[in-house]
């Protein structure tokens, strides 16, 4: 699995929504459940901003072709965001800049500490670049498998429509952080080590350090529990078995379990 850069540098796009029929959903609204889950994939995709912030104070800065990605990364799960905020604003709930600088104003003083963290981490050890690949991975497949199950849960052909066109994007966000994970882990046991604890002690599901506790909990158990969501969660965990050294983390078999 190799991802070329200068591929993706052409054919990275803002995510085309301007043909969807938001207002569809004044006539058929989505479910409470539903909502709820899209108010955490609005914030989530709007804070990537932050994120980046954290992985450019690290070494990932020095290589060329993982910053080339995280530019257009970062503008594409921009446009994820503002997608999602049309679909709330249907549905009169506050969206856009209102819900994201209510959610920066909450975020915890910890939060300021972070790219201190980072930078100590990346000035210890040489693979921390390979432990955020493989995190971005983790994320990025969660990411798409929580749409397909947003999508399948709601039933809704609009949603389906839009929440296609953003997995096919994240699905491109998938191949590079895979590709860079398998790579950057197949080159070094040190690096498969040090990913390995990292993951096992640190790893939560995506936006648990910025999302209240309780939808983090609903967002798991509405997405991966159930036969199906179950099903999802477990392709997940063999998705990151198949990664050099990390077979048998059982990272989302944790969540659904929690
Ligand atoms: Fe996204
Ligand atoms: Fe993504």
């Amino acid at each position: 699995m190799s991802f070329d850069i200068d591929t993706y540098r052409r054919i990275t796009a803002k995510l085309s929504f301007e043909d969807i029929d938001f207002d569809a959903f004044r006539d058929c609204p989505l479910t409470a459940d539903a909502l709820r889950c899209l108010r955490y994939m609005h914030d989530v995709e709007n804070h990537t901003v932050c994120y980046l912030r954290d992985v450019l104070v690290t070494r990932a800065h020095r290589d060329p072709e993982v910053t080339s990605f995280l530019t257009l990364w970062n503008f594409e799960e921009y446009w994820h965001g503002e997608a999602i905020a049309r679909v709330l604003a249907a549905h009169d709930e506050t969206s856009g800049i209102g819900r994201i600088a209510a959610m920066r104003q909450r975020l915890p003083r910890r939060d300021g500490l972070r790219p201190i963290s980072f930078q100590v981490a990346s000035a210890v050890t040489p693979h921390l670049t390979a432990v955020q690949m493989t995190w971005g991975a983790v994320n990025e497949w969660t990411t798409q498998a929580g749409y397909a199950r947003l999508a399948g849960l709601a039933d809704h052909p609009v949603l389906t429509e839009l929440l296609s066109r953003i997995m096919k994007q994240e699905g491109r966000h998938i191949d590079f952080y895979a590709s860079q994970a398998k790579s950057r882990l197949g080159g070094s046991r040190a690096a498969q080590r040090i990913t390995r604890w990292a993951l096992r002690k640190y790893w939560a599901p995506v936006g648990s350090g910025v999302m209240p506790t309780d939808e983090v909990r609903f967002l798991s158990s509405y997405l991966f529990g159930g036969e199906e969501g179950r099903a999802m969660a477990d392709r997940i965990d063999r998705r990151v078995d198949r990664l050099p050294g990390l077979d048998g983390l059982g990272l989302m078999k944790g969540v659904v379990a929690a």
